[in-house]
């Protein structure tokens, strides 16, 4: 059996990377699969390859809390997949998105982010980054000036999610890039919705990514994990964290020691190894196989959406849609430009009848999964103000575009007659 890199490949497609990307064959059992090494510690040849491991002159695994072999395939293929530099698995994707940040903003620094996010991450920002004394700037994420007018002297970076998680806002990631860079900070992008299938950020300035693997890159609903993504190419002169000297490197700098890699080096050599949020190797095995699919699943994921936005546009139980693949959602044309191979699995829509009615239009679906997830095989609904989102407070649930009517779906990728069918019976009882 050969590897993708004895094959003669030279410049590997997007289908290709997704199975083989990360993988060679070790020498002696040849395992075509990727190997769970479930294992806490690796072996040191000698004293001396101990020394040179832990003093990062030689790679190597040391402990699975810094690294491990199934979690560096996994690394490595989305690294590929993205086109970036490296990248470190995590535990979940909070911990990602906590990681992406704290890797270079201190007590006192101030960051600017989307407010149309995941609930969750409202909360990590709003609580636990404020209660250590890190500010965050919720804005309108496309509105320029909003965002010129938040930037300061302390500001570190800016976040948003490629399509904003429920509303569907589509993040002008171009405008955003070029707006952090006039500052010299970086674009940070959770990319969990659209993957790299449907947009890679890097081609749009953006320096950092982060994924939920949770939903779909590992697409069945089976493991938590997340993971971060550096572009290798912004400029961190200015970030004291990277720029300044290290005592653990005799006084270099990440960027002196490693160069383009030095923001994924210090989150995982500094920030993963000393807080631990790491990932296990058999859920890096699980999202390793489900990578395999991704653009398969992506694309019925998607067209399976078009169709139900469809739907439920023209149906008389329905009060408005909101999905980016339909020409009347105020972000469809930024949607054209950046999303390559159709808008996502996320519909949000209104019952026309209020909060009574979507709840019972949620009590009524068969097919559809009634749970707190996104990115599954299988089509799932929530009512995002009663769950998801419950924990802001009503103004955060409306200025992230939560209303009591909203039904999210996220959807599958079943045959579509039988979740249009589905849909179709609980609207009509409801
Ligand atoms: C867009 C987005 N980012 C991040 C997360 C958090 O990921 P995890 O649940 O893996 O911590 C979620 C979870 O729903 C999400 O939807």
């Amino acid at each position: 059996m050969k590897t993708m890199h004895d094959t003669g490949h030279r410049d590997p497609g997007f289908d290709t990377l997704q199975v083989h990307g990360g993988q060679t064959l070790d020498c002696e059992a040849r395992s075509c699969s990727v190997p769970i090494y479930q294992s806490a510690s690796f072996g040191f040849r000698d004293a001396g390859h101990a020394a040179r491991l832990f003093t990062g002159q030689e790679a190597g695994h040391i402990y699975s809390r810094m690294s491990n072999p199934t979690t560096d395939v996994l690394e490595k293929r989305v690294t590929l997949l993205e086109g970036g530099v490296g990248s470190v698995a995590t535990a979940s994707g909070t911990a990602a998105i906590f990681y992406a940040i704290f890797t270079i903003a201190r007590t006192g620094d101030e960051f600017i982010s989307s407010k149309a996010l995941y609930g969750g991450t409202i909360h990590l920002f709003e609580n636990v980054f404020r209660d250590m004394g890190i500010t965050v700037h919720l804005v309108d994420i496309n509105d320029r000036s909003e965002i010129e007018a938040r930037m300061g002297k302390k500001t570190r970076a800016i976040f948003t999610e490629t399509i904003g998680n429920p509303m569907n806002t589509v993040a002008d990631l171009r405008m955003l890039s070029d707006v952090a860079h006039a500052h010299g900070i970086p674009l940070i992008v959770d990319s969990t919705v659209t993957t790299p299938y449907l947009v890679r950020p890097f081609e749009h300035g953006a320096d950092i990514v982060v994924h939920s693997l949770t939903k779909f890159m590992g697409g069945h609903g089976l493991s938590i994990g997340g993971i971060v993504t550096d572009a290798g190419t912004f400029c961190w002169d200015t970030f004291s964290a990277l720029a300044g000297p290290n005592p653990e490197m005799d006084g270099q700098s990440f960027i002196e020691r490693f160069g383009d890699a030095a923001y994924i080096t210090r989150l995982r050599s500094a920030i993963l190894r000393d807080t631990g949020a790491c990932l296990s190797p058999f859920n890096a095995f699980t999202f390793l196989l489900g990578i395999e699919t991704l653009s398969l699943r992506m694309a019925k994921h998607c067209g399976n959406a078009l169709k139900v936005a469809q739907f439920l546009d023209g149906h008389p139980g329905v009060a408005w849609v909101n999905y980016p693949g339909l020409p009347n959602h105020p972000d469809h044309e930024r949607a054209e430009v950046y999303l390559r191979n159709g808008f996502g699995a996320i519909i949000a829509f209104g019952a026309k009848g209020g909060y009574e009615q979507a709840k019972e239009i949620i009590d009524s679906v068969r097919l559809f999964s009634h749970v707190a997830n996104i990115g599954d095989t299988k089509s799932l609904i929530i009512h995002p103000a009663s769950t998801t989102h419950k924990l802001l407070s009503e103004e955060q649930q409306l200025s992230s575009g939560v209303s009591p009517d909203m039904i999210r779906l996220c959807v599958g990728i079943e045959d579509i007659n039988d979740i249009l069918a589905d849909l179709e019976a609980a609207l009509g009882k409801a």
